[in-house]
């Protein structure tokens, strides 16, 4: 099984960026700790963009050698139809992960795109979400 993992805007500044808020893992020691756990069962391709086009040809990428995608989309969580859309297109199953409970947070956090296309969504849970993700997704 082959895993994207994707990342979206300011999360490659994981452990610098309001760790009150998303902790003190970089998104490397993210990365390295999902590929770990999912060691044997799952290979995880990690991609990360600050630009919305970018992430939305990773999920174009993804229809051919992927069989599900892990996707924090950050920001572009709350705004993006046209990732909606490119995850519509992909046959796979897609978990939607957040770091924090966007649900404590501003109302605008409260609503994702994303959400009505993911088959899960894992919130609130720190970086334990991903591996979460993982162990749905290879059971
Ligand atoms: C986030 C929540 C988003 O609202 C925010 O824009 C992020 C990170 C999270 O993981 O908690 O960049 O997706």
């Amino acid at each position: 099984m082959r895993i994207l993992l994707l990342h979206g805007p300011n999360l490659d500044l994981l452990g610098k960026r309001q760790p009150e808020i998303y902790g003190h893992e970089t998104l490397q020691d993210i990365e390295n700790k999902v590929r770990g756990h999912a060691f044997g069962r799952a290979e995880i391709e990690c991609y990360q963009s600050n630009h919305e086009g970018e992430l939305i040809e990773a999920i174009h990428r993804a229809r051919q050698g992927c069989d599900a995608v892990i996707i924090n989309a950050g920001a572009y969580t709350h705004t993006s139809v046209a990732i909606l859309d490119a995850l519509n297109a992909f046959d796979g199953k897609v978990v939607e992960v957040h770091l924090s409970n966007v649900h404590r947070r501003e109302e605008f956090r409260h609503r994702s795109y994303i959400a009505g296309r993911a088959d899960g969504i894992i919130i609130g849970l720190g970086s334990y979400g991903y591996l979460a993700a993982v162990d749905f997704l290879t059971q």
